[in-house]
């Protein structure tokens, strides 16, 4: 197994695998593609399964590596292995790559449902702390719980009651996580959009909403919403509609931003998540950034490396062209490797070449 540079460039024709390249190292650091939840985008079509393997890092040292792998089948057989030995939960091998994507759809990240918003906060949280987890996992099963009962209308108030005693300590846990580490990432956020876009950086504003009223406590926001939730059959408030509403003077900034500046604002939210989990002492994020110079104009695109260069992450870019990132990329280029991507196939070129 190859060991592979701080930088990585795969550079190629539209249609040699550049994408496929930062897929199967998402796949190996989350077992699923980054284009939306089916498996059959990652696997050849008319196989019946594919698999990745690699080594990372363990987070917050350098050499002592854990070997990961991944197995998916059409069948939806999904296999993961950490050092090793089989383990059931995704969970247990996101923790030892902490990756983060920046591609043509990360717009969705302001333009989207608050679902991206969430899962983008929640990444922080559990990467961050390690409780969050556990929490996480029983409001789960609460709600569904608690949502089933509610929908069948014949309702026993103690057994109802049980359910929302559970969900109101956990529902609260993971509130209390989110907006602890909410508190850690707007500073940082703030910081690198000052960096990136600094005409923007005055009025741009991240707003945490909890999914309740602030002035109650989760067990009272349910208790009010009980009437409520009992006439439509589910749980009303709670973690599950929290948001992040990302502002410019005021509007919002997925309606105000051109694309270029929604795509820096993005970078900006990305980065600033990958340097937070290097500080809490969590080891490097990995980015996985897809067509970097798309978007964005040569000063935006040098700003943007420049904070990659700079945040000792491992980085693994595509683009078409290899001089548009030699331009943009800051000069010193060691540590970087350039790969030429051609039908499926990747070789490695000459740093002299760069
Ligand atoms: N599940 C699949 N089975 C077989 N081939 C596939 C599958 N998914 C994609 N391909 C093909 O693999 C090739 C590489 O696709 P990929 O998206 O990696 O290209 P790319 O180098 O990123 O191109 P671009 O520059 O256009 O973004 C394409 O020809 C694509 O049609
Ligand atoms: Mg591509």
């Amino acid at each position: 197994m190859q060991e592979l540079a701080r930088v990585n460039v795969f550079f190629g024709r539209n249609g040699s695998g550049k994408t496929s390249v930062l897929e199967a190292i998402h796949l190996l650091g989350m077992a699923r593609s980054f284009r939306g939840n089916s498996v059959k985008s990652l696997i050849t079509h008319g196989e019946a399964n594919c698999v990745v393997y690699g080594m990372a890092d363990a987070p917050g040292t350098s050499g002592a590596g854990v070997s990961l792998g991944v197995q998916r089948g059409v069948d939806g057989d999904i296999t993961i292995k950490v050092g090793g030995g089989a383990v059931k939960s995704v969970a247990h091998l996101v923790e030892h790559l902490p990756l983060q994507v920046i591609n043509a759809d990360s717009f969705e990240l302001l333009t989207g449902s608050p679902a991206a918003r969430r899962q983008y906060l929640d990444w922080g949280v559990f990467h961050v702390e390690h409780r969050f987890l556990e929490q996480w996992q029983r409001f789960q099963r609460c709600i569904k719980q608690r949502n089933k009962l509610l929908r069948h209308g014949k309702i026993q108030p103690q057994e109802l009651a049980v359910w929302t005693r559970d969900l109101a300590t956990s529902g609260a846990a993971i509130g209390e996580y989110r907006k602890e580490y909410f508190k850690l990432l707007v500073p940082r956020f703030k910081g690198i959009v000052g960096q990136l876009v600094p005409s923007l950086a005055a009025g741009l504003e991240l707003r945490y909403h909890q999914g309740w009223d602030r002035q109650a406590s989760y067990a009272e926001a349910l208790q009010n919403s009980l009437a409520t939730d009992t006439e439509h059959g589910y749980t009303h408030v709670g973690p599950q509609r929290a948001d992040i509403r990302v502002l410019l003077d005021g509007h919002l900034a997925a309606e105000t931003l051109s694309r270029g500046q929604q795509k820096l604002v993005v970078c900006g939210l990305k980065l600033a998540q990958g340097q937070l989990v290097t500080e809490q002492g969590k080891g490097c994020c990995t980015y996985l950034v897809d067509d970097l110079p798309s978007e964005l104009d040569l000063q935006h695109s040098r700003q943007v490396c420049e904070l990659l260069a700079s945040m000792e992450a491992q980085v693994f870019i595509t683009c078409v062209d290899r001089a548009a990132i030699a331009a943009v990329w800051p000069a010193d280029k060691a540590g970087m490797t350039m790969f030429h991507v051609e039908h499926g196939s990747v070789s490695p070129v000459s740093a002299a070449a760069v």
